[in-house]
């Protein structure tokens, strides 16, 4: 380690004076100098808290000059069998490091500082963080033709990455390896997992460890994102009056999305949501209760000092926060087909699924209903059959657990679209447990009643409805008569009422029309990303 830190020091005092090139570690690995590149990326850890971190480039297409960046953060208390976990952020188009400053890792930007995270997946587990995919984050290509489509070359290039990675950190084969992402994520992890399990033998033989998958707030089905309407009136972030409003929109993302037209879908997506933000003054889609998330990307700040940037062998490369090119690129992906991978994977590994109770981006009760009714996968009924739980985490209910037939689903009480930033201990426990194998905690004296968990039923939820809404027909009286007389005079005041309420509402809508959109800030790419 000694020399390690005196070598980089050298290394890093002779560059100063002419800034070296981005660190690209393929052209040592190629030469099977993986000793050196292994040295060469060890980043100088007293910029970061003393941690034991690595990070460079590899190549995942030489053609397209397209590199993948990579941040390797060994466990703080890190043994050959320490369990270690890769990373990927959404977007699609936001840079991983998101996930490492904001959420997960062993330190963040706060107060114009770099300070150590209280709760962080790093004490017991390492983390590979992966710009992903090329042009996100340090990521890069030269060529336009480099920006990924599809799925298929997305989990080509990690599975490139990975390669590469594991000959320079072999150490690493035998240790149990998790794949974990949030969001747009849910998409990137099952590709390269089915890659993994199948192995691509024009590529290569993964030697590698992999127990299982951890997904967050993942966009799985396009049925999980359709109905934003019902979602923000079930909230009561709008009435029907609003739901009425963005009709139109809503039905045409309904139908761009019958019609598989990711285009139309992608935008209308957009435009729907943000409709119903400014209906509701909702400033962001992450989490209903906050009002500000722009602290979001105030680490880029530590990112540009020249030091920093020195320090982790990006060269010249400027740093995207969420670049806005690959997500267009990927945007005919949008609608393709992922449940069929996810569903291989389910029958080989287990499966973990966390979900932020206050999202609006991928909210969880669509989601969750999704899987019930469309998932095939062998264990599917010991799922089905496994009685949802309460958590219990510092003498309160955390959320909600049902294990069972490999899958683990959880709902996080109160937390977003970035469960580990708004519920930071809680999901530090759950990836812990969930990695460990172990149940989490019942509420002190909680009973799982047999009566409570009747079997499942493709369509519940239309049957509550059904008894709601359809009378029985048929028995006319005089009570029924005085009834609907009463009901008449009822609903022409009623309709009076309407009338003279819209006619307000113009008429302050009129007054307020120009302070309403004036005061809309124009950075909404936030609000509409996953
Ligand atoms: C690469 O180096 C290792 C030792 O570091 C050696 O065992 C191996 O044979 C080398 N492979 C090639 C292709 O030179
Ligand atoms: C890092 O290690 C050095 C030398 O051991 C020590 O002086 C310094 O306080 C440490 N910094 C942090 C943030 O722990
Ligand atoms: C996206 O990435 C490309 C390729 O690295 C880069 O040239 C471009 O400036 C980035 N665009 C944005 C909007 O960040
Ligand atoms: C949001 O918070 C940032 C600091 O984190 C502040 O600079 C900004 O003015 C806030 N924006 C609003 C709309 O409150
Ligand atoms: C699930 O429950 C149903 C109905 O109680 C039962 O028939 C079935 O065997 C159960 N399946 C499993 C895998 O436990």
């Amino acid at each position: 380690m000694q020399v390690f830190i005196g070598l980089f020091l050298i290394i890093s005092l002779t560059s100063i004076l002419a800034s070296t090139p981005a660190l690209i570690l393929t052209r040592l690995i190629k030469k099977n100098l993986t000793d050196q590149a292994r040295k060469l990326s060890a980043v100088n850890p007293t910029l970061f808290l003393n941690r034991t971190t690595y990070s460079g480039y590899l190549t995942v297409d030489e053609k397209h000059n397209s590199n993948l960046f990579f941040w390797y953060i060994e466990a703080e208390n890190h043994r050959p069998d320490t369990p270690w976990i890769l990373w990927l952020q959404g977007g699609p188009g936001a840079s991983s490091l998101a996930g490492l400053f904001d959420e997960i890792g062993p330190f963040e930007y706060a107060d114009s500082k770099l300070k150590a995270r209280k709760w962080t997946w790093a004490k017991d587990h390492s983390l590979l963080f992966i710009d992903n995919p090329v042009g996100t984050g340090f990521s890069f290509t030269d060529s336009p033709k480099g920006f990924i489509q599809d799925m298929a070359t997305c989990s080509t290039h990690l599975y490139v990455a990975l390669r590469q990675f594991l000959m320079v950190f072999p150490e690493l084969r035998k240790a149990p390896f998790y794949l974990a992402g949030e969001s747009y994520a849910g998409r990137y992890i099952p590709a390269l997992g089915v890659k993994i399990l199948e192995q691509d033998r024009s590529i290569g033989i993964l030697d590698v460890n992999l127990q299982g998958i951890i997904l967050g707030n993942p966009v799985l089905s396009r049925e999980s994102i359709a109905d934003y309407s019902s979602i923000y009136f079930q909230w009561g972030l709008v009435d029907s009056q609003g739901v009425l409003a963005v009709k139109p929109l809503q039905d045409a993302y309904n139908k761009a999305l019958k019609n598989d037209d990711s285009d139309k879908a992608m935008l209308l997506r957009e435009e729907l949501l943000t409709r119903l933000d400014d209906i509701s003054m909702q400033q962001q889609t992450f989490n209903i209760l906050s009002d500000n998330i722009s602290h979001l990307d105030e680490f880029t700040v530590y990112l540009r000092q020249p030091i920093v940037r020195q320090a982790l062998h990006v060269g010249d490369i400027k740093f995207n926060f969420f670049n806005s090119t690959v997500h267009k690129s990927l945007t005919p992906d949008f609608l393709s087909e992922i449940k069929s991978k996810v569903e291989m994977m389910l029958n080989h590994y287990k499966m973990l699924i966390y979900c932020g109770q206050m999202d609006l981006t991928a909210p969880c009760v669509p989601n969750a209903q999704a899987r019930r009714r469309h998932w095939h996968w062998n264990y599917r009924d010991q799922f089905l059959n496994a009685s949802r739980k309460p958590w219990w985490f510092n003498n309160k209910v955390a959320g909600y657990v049902k294990s069972g037939g490999y899958l683990t689903e959880v709902l996080v009480r109160g937390a977003g679209h970035l469960v580990p930033m708004d519920k930071p201990a809680e999901t530090t426990e759950l990836i812990s447990y969930f990695i460990r194998g172990l149940d989490m905690k019942l509420p002190p004296n909680y009973q799982v009643l047999a009566q409570d968990t009747p079997p499942y039923v493709n369509d519940e939820f239309e049957g509550i409805s059904k008894t709601i809404y359809e009378f029985p027909e048929g028995h006319s009286s005089s009570g029924t008569k005085v009834a609907m007389v009463i009901s008449v005079v009822l609903n022409v005041l009623l309709v009076l009422g309407i009338v003279c309420g819209v006619v307000y509402a113009l008429r302050w809508k009129r007054r307020n029309e120009t302070y309403m959109y004036n005061t809309m800030e124009e950075n909404n790419i936030v609000s509409t990303m996953f």
